[in-house]
Parts: C-alpha cells; sequence; structure tokens
C-alpha cells in the first residue's frame, strides 16, 4: 500500500519549474534590473566602486568632457541617455535649467531620484531600452550618452542616435561615447574580453565600437558639424541638429 501511495505521490507532485534562463544581450530591462537590486549593486554595476569622492571626480571629468566639446550653458534641457545612480546628474544639475536623466531599469531609476532628490530641476525617467517615448520632440538643448553603448546592440545605439536627433531643438548637440576597438587601449581591453568563453559572456558585457561606425550613426541620422576626440581608451563623437 505504501509504494502505491508513494508511486503516486512521484506521478502528481509539483514539478519544480527550471530556473528563468539567463537574459540575451538586447534583454536589457531585465539584466539591469538585476543589476539595480540595492543602491550599492547599481553602483557596482555602473562603475565598478561605491566610494562617493570617486563618483564627484569622475562626475566632474565627464562634465569637463562635455564643456570641452558640446559645451553646456546655463540655460540648456539636458538629458543623459543611460544615466545610471545620476554620477554625471550631480554635477550638471547645478549648472543648467534642467537635467532629465533616463534609464532602461525602473530600480536605477529609483536609486538616481534618491540621490539626486536635492535638485529641483532634476527628472528621471524609464525608458524601454531602445527609445525615447516619453520625451517630446524639439524639447532639449543637450542630449549625451556616456558609458552605455559598449553594453548595447548596435542597432539600439543608432536607435538612441536617431531619436536625439527627434527630441533634440534646431541648434541642439549631441554627444555619444564607445571603448574605442582603433585605440591601443581601447583594444587591449577588446582582447581582454576575449577571454570570456562564448556561452559564459554575460548579456551586458561591454562592445567596443570604431570612430567610424558612431560618426555614420550620427551622419545618417541627420547631424552635421560631426566632431571626435579620444578620451583615454573612449572615442567620443559629437554632432549638432541643424
Ligand atoms: C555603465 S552604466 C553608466 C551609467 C552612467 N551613464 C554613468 O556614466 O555613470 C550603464 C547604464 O546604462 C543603462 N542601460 C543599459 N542598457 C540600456 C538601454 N538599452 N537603454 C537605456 N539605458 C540602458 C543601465 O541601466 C546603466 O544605468
Amino acid at each position: 500500500m505504501r509504494r502505491i501511495l508513494r508511486k503516486i505521490r512521484r506521478r502528481f507532485a509539483k514539478p519544480t519549474p527550471p530556473p528563468p534562463p539567463p537574459p540575451f544581450r538586447h534583454e536589457y530591462k531585465r539584466t539591469w534590473e538585476a543589476l539595480a537590486e540595492t543602491e550599492d549593486t547599481a553602483k557596482m554595476a555602473v562603475s565598478g566602486y561605491l566610494d562617493e569622492e570617486m563618483y564627484r571626480s569622475h562626475g566632474l571629468k565627464t562634465k569637463g568632457l562635455l564643456e570641452d566639446t558640446v559645451g553646456l550653458k546655463a540655460d540648456d534641457e539636458i538629458l543623459e541617455i543611460g544615466a545610471g545612480v545620476g554620477r554625471v546628474g550631480a554635477v550638471l544639475a547645478p549648472v543648467c535649467k534642467r537635467w532629465v536623466g533616463a534609464d532602461v531599469s525602473s530600480r536605477m531609476v529609483e536609486h538616481m531620484r534618491r540621490r539626486l532628490a536635492a535638485f529641483p530641476n532634476v527628472e528621471a525617467v524609464e525608458i524601454s531600452g531602445h527609445d525615447l517615448a516619453p520625451i517630446p520632440d524639439a524639447s532639449l538643448d543637450l542630449v549625451y550618452c556616456t558609458v552605455v553603448f559598449m553594453h548595447l546592440e548596435e542597432w539600439e545605439r543608432y536607435r538612441y542616435v536617431r531619436e536625439a536627433f527627434r527630441v533634440l531643438r534646431p541648434g541642439g548637440r549631441l554627444l555619444v561615447d564607445n571603448v574605442n576597438a582603433l585605440d591601443d587601449a581601447g583594444w587591449a581591453f577588446f582582447e581582454h574580453l576575449l577571454s570570456f568563453p562564448p556561452e559564459s559572456r554575460p548579456p551586458f558585457v561591454s562592445k567596443t565600437s570604431t570612430p567610424q561606425e558612431l560618426v555614420n550613426y550620427l551622419a545618417r541620422a541627420g547631424f552635421e558639424a560631426i566632431g571626435q576626440r579620444g578620451f583615454e581608451l573612449f572615442i567620443v563623437v559629437h554632432g549638432v541638429k541643424p
């Protein structure tokens, strides 16, 4: 009798569901929600460190890069695509009219909102991962996207450049960057990541660009006055909407 009962139990036992498969590279929301579970895990995913002094000094470095390339004006309304925990927003909000931080992860957006709550001119917005749907046409003066393209498929890189064109006012400026595969340090970075066997590459693994790729995106989207410069192992490309 016991044997029969055991057999019945085995036959009708609820199967344990298999764990969800790891996300594909294009599943940006799933990937980055998991990485941003707490403020500390989000900070580690964004930068690899927790030290607030380093956040500030690296934020100031990016601000300097923006000043030297696309310029910063007190009446600028600015959007950062993939703004993380607001590393750059913390140093730009005090010097511009409005700073909008957009990110694919709702948790990242919450961390950013909390961290920048002292600034009345900051907005934190969740986006889909492939467009800027919540942002109206021709409503901004400057759009930038830093340390994000490396995590995106090429199509999403271009989609964001096209979307930046849509949301900028005439005369508005765009800046994007990525690790430069044609630079020696960028190539060392590429070779370092080559050590991942294909089957264990994480979905967010960094992929490089060439300057030509980024210049092509800006030109195809309609930007003019396209410029480029190296910045450590990065290539930085910028342009103006006519
Ligand atoms: C390395 S962090 C850089 C954050 C910030 N730009 C900075 O420099 O501190 C990459 C950020 O991009 C966001 N992200 C990843 N994929 C995205 C996508 N498809 N669309 C928008 N944001 C994305 C992540 O959630 C993360 O906050």
